[in-house]
This record gives C-alpha cells, sequence and structure tokens, in this order.
C-alpha cells in the first residue's frame, strides 16, 4: 500500500509579466496548441514507426535495477530541486533519494552549495530540518560549518590536538543552478556539471522560456509504491489511458490518446489536449485565450514537469520527480505544486494546493494502483511474456530503448 506524507507547504512571492521568455512561452504553447487541434480535427495522434516488446526482467531483475541506481541516478546529474525551493541565503534543502543523503544549502552570496549531509566528526547526519540558518551545528556533539562548509567550531578543542581541521570541511558533491533547476551528481567530489550540455541547447532552450527560476512551491507530498521506478514513470508517459483509468478525473479534463511528441535526445516534450479545447478549436487563432496550453517536459530518467492549467484558468507547474526504491520493486515519488512566476501577482496559496491534492490522489489511487498490480503480475508472468508498447505510446518506447543504451554504454 501506499505510504503518503505532507513534507512542506511553500508561499508565494510576486513577479511581473511580459518578459521575453514569457513572449516565447506562449508562442512555444500555442506552436503545441496547432498541432493539438490539427490532431483533434483529424483524430490522430503522433506515433512511433511500430510497437515495440520489452522483456519483464526490465521491471524485475534486480542486478539491472543495481546498475540503474548506480548509473542514472548517480552517476549522471539528476534533478535536486528548483531555485524555489531554497530561494534566499542560509536556505538548505535536503536531498536524500539517490542514496548518499545530500545537503543543498544557499550561502550568503547566494549560491547554492551541495555537500554530502554528514558531519565530518564521526558521520552524523548533519541537516536534518529545512530551514534559514547562518550556520550549521551538529546535533551530536556540535561541530559547526558555515554555509561553504567550512568547520568553523569544534566544542572541546583540546581534544582533537593534531586534527588538521582544514581536512574536516563538508565534503562537496558536484552541484549546478541553470535558469530554476539545481542538478547534483551523487558522487564525492565528482566531476562538474554542465548542464545545457547535459540538457542539450533545444531543450535547453524550451525548459528555459518556463521560467522555472520564478516558480514557488506551494506543496509537496511523496508516495511510496511497491512497483518498479519505471512502471510507476510509464504512467506519466501517455494519454491512452485516460478515459478507461480514469474516467471521472483526467479522463472528464483531457481527451484522451492524442498528443504530440517532441524528442530531445533521450528528453522529451508533450502535449495532451484538454477538453476545453474542443470549444474553440474551430475558431481563429487570433481568438485563442492568452494562457498556457500545457505541456509535459520529461528530465531524463526521472523527471515529468507539466505546465498545465487549473480548471478555471489558473496555471500551475506540477513536478514529479520517480526514483527506486530499496529493492526492484519499490519506488518513490515526490510532487510538487509550484506556482509559475507569471501567477505570483495572485496572493491565494489554495487554488495551488487543491490542484495539487487532486492529482495526488489520482496517481496514488488511481495511476499507481496499476503499476502496484502490474509489477506483482510481472514477477509471476510466463518467461516468454513480453508487455508490448504500442506505437501511440512513443515517449515509454523512447525512455525504454534510452534506459538500455545507457546501461549498455556503461558496460562496456
Ligand atoms: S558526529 Fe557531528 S559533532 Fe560528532
Ligand atoms: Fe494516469
Amino acid at each position: 500500500m501506499s505510504e503518503e506524507a505532507v513534507i512542506t507547504a511553500g508561499c508565494g512571492q510576486h513577479a511581473g509579466e511580459g518578459s521575453e521568455w514569457t513572449v516565447l512561452r506562449r508562442e512555444s504553447h500555442n506552436n503545441l496548441r496547432r498541432r493539438t487541434i490539427a490532431h483533434i480535427k483529424g483524430r490522430t495522434t503522433d506515433l512511433a514507426e511500430a510497437p515495440m516488446t520489452v522483456s519483464t526482467a526490465v521491471y524485475t531483475d534486480p542486478v539491472r535495477f543495481e546498475e540503474e541506481k548506480r548509473v542514472l541516478f548517480r552517476e549522471r546529474p539528476v534533478l535536486a530541486a528548483l531555485t524555489g525551493d531554497l530561494p534566499e541565503p542560509g536556505d538548505t534543502f535536503l536531498f536524500d533519494e539517490v542514496g548518499p543523503p545530500i545537503l543543498l544549502v544557499r550561502n550568503k552570496a547566494g549560491k547554492v552549495n551541495a555537500f554530502l549531509n554528514m558531519c565530518t566528526h564521526r558521520a552524523a547526519k548533519l541537516v536534518t530540518e529545512c530551514k534559514r540558518r547562518n550556520r550549521m551545528s551538529c546535533k551530536f556533539h556540535g561541530w559547526t560549518f558555515d554555509l561553504d562548509g567550512k568547520a568553523v567550531g569544534v566544542p572541546g578543542a583540546e581534544g582533537f590536538k593534531g586534527i588538521d581541521m582544514a581536512q574536516r570541511n563538508l565534503i562537496p558533491v558536484p552541484v549546478a543552478e541553470w535558469h530554476g533547476l539545481i542538478f547534483v551528481r551523487a558522487v564525492p567530489n565528482g566531476e562538474p556539471i554542465d548542464v545545457e550540455a547535459h540538457l542539450g541547447q533545444a531543450f535547453a532552450r524550451e525548459l528555459a522560456h518556463l521560467e522555472l527560476e520564478k516558480a514557488r512551491p506551494m506543496k509537496t507530498t511523496r508516495i511510496d509504491v511497491n512497483s518498479n521506478w519505471k512502471y510507476a514513470l510509464d504512467t506519466y508517459g501517455e494519454g491512452y489511458h485516460f478515459a478507461t483509468l480514469h474516467p471521472s478525473t483526467i479522463g472528464a479534463l483531457a481527451l484522451s490518446n492524442i498528443m504530440t511528441y517532441d524528442n530531445y535526445g533521450p528528453s522529451h516534450r508533450m502535449a495532451m489536449p484538454r477538453a476545453e479545447f474542443m470549444d474553440y478549436a474551430d475558431k481563429p487563432e487570433s481568438e485563442w485565450p492568452d494562457t498556457n496550453y500545457g505541456g509535459l517536459y520529461y528530465i531524463f530518467p526521472n523527471v515529468v514537469i507539466n505546465c498545465n492549467n487549473i480548471p478555471g484558468g489558473k496555471q500551475f507547474y506540477g513536478m514529479s520527480r520517480l526514483f527506486p526504491g530499496e529493492t526492484v520493486d519499490q519506488a518513490t515519488t515526490l510532487i510538487t505544486t509550484y506556482k509559475p512566476g507569471h501567477m505570483q501577482h495572485i496572493p491565494e496559496t489554495e487554488p495551488w494546493t487543491e490542484m495539487h491534492d487532486f492529482i495526488h490522489k489520482v496517481v496514488s489511487t488511481e495511476d499507481y494502483s496499476v503499476s502496484r498490480d502490474g509489477q506483482r503480475n510481472m514477477s509471476y508472468a510466463p518467461a516468454d511474456f513480453k508487455p508490448v508498447l504500442g506505437a501511440n505510446e512513443i515517449a515509454l518506447q523512447n525512455i525504454h530503448r534510452n534506459i538500455e543504451a545507457m546501461l549498455d554504454a556503461a558496460r562496456k
């Protein structure tokens, strides 16, 4: 069963409209809608060349699972937070989902540092609570570190004569903040991160339009599910199931089996039409409302950012981050709903927290009930059974292909 817990609740800040990026975001979303409406009219969807089968071992093999954790989640950069999760100097953010507990802290100059969240005295977890602070003190014996990780205080210092305290600073992990996205590489003293190279120029440009640096978190919740992380992730990659699995929730808000798909290296962008698109599909573009038209941005391997509307017209960014659990059949999802920068002038938080609760409920009770039961079936399926990904499940095909390719490359 899912274990669910509310982790944080943030608050909004004000920001203006009309930047170059805002114009580009609208143009990008208008393009998406043009293509989506053409699909609605033609009753079509973007398709892969052919269906594709995968092995059940992709979801059930514990050896492969350990490879995925190492290759995809520790050796490559992973998204740890958005700027709005630690916006001010002294803010801290904890990221424990990829193995080593990682501490993010924004220093006095506004730069984000990342460290192993480990005291250099005897390895106690240094920070256990996300709050604003000037320095960080270990609860075990009180060793203290500044926001750049320097050891600045040792109670009973006479007990540590001969120990070189310059070697006892916090242990850094690579971190890079770019247009609101904060990536870490969960390897102590590992290779630095070049975010644009990691994302690819074209995808980086699309993400920059979103102005994620201005987004502020409204609510974060966590869902633990007994399924492989990829079975959970697969539920985010197609709209084929909307009407059947979600008849009274998502299926009432969005049209099934119609999507536009754009590939950006191993990442992608998809858009599925909201039901209201039917109302103005026959109107000229000049009469389309000036708003976001949707878009699911998948950042390989585990992040989906849903840029969409709350019924009534306000817009939200819904970010889901999926992580492997302790065993091959366990996964964790962190869901955070953000108020975008261009919505910061609205003082209320409820439209966003209510949207968050709706999504959390749908994911945990509808999507992940399928993931959990399907995972169990996979482990008992005959050896020659292969799940099939339809041509209309193009995003899933590419996700699985790219994961396979990266594991293959790492084995060489
Ligand atoms: S382990 Fe942190 S002060 Fe001792
Ligand atoms: Fe779903």
